[in-house]
């Protein structure tokens, strides 16, 4: 991903709840279209989905993470977004993907590799329990997962 030093770079997380139950191939389609925009406005993050919720990084220049960000909120598929973080970044996390996305099966590995005490306390993945810090180190576990 090409940075223009001009424009600020930006990270903004949310999660959201899915309106209706989807499966894997449903977040891909989703994402199909998503992945060509995102490319395009040279924007770059990670989606995750498990447990009916999303959670999405986006980075990239201010005024086009906001610009997909407005489309995104925007969407019917699902509700309940919570904005967790937005922040000036130097460089971004996920400067390859378009939209990388995880889902329920690298999730479950979560547990097993990362000591998450708050992940424990509610046995399935909940964003509105979880703090800012431990979904950024879920993102960032997951980073690392895809690119070992
Ligand atoms: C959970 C979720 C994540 C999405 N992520 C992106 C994304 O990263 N980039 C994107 O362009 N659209 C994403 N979309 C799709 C947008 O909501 C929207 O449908 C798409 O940007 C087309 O918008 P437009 O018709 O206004 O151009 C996402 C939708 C959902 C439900």
């Amino acid at each position: 991903m090409n940075d223009n030093q001009k424009s600020p770079l930006i990270k903004l997380v949310y999660f959201s709840e899915a309106i209706t139950p989807l499966d894997n191939l449903d977040v891909e389609m989703i994402l199909k279209g998503a992945r060509e925009k995102n490319h395009d406005h040279h924007v770059s993050g990670m989606l995750v989905f498990c447990n009916s919720f999303f959670l999405q990084c986006l980075e990239g220049p201010r005024a086009e993470v906001n610009e997909i960000f407005d489309a995104i909120h925007s969407d019917a598929r699902h509700f309940n977004m919570n904005i967790v973080e937005v922040s000036e970044i130097q460089k971004r996390q996920f400067p390859d993907w378009d939209m990388d996305y995880i889902g329920d099966v690298l999730m479950k590995k979560l547990d097993l590799d990362l000591d998450l005490p708050e992940l424990e306390e509610y046995e399935q993945f909940y964003p509105p329990h979880l703090s800012a810090e431990t979904l950024e180190k879920i993102l960032v576990h997951m980073r690392k997962l895809k690119t070992s």
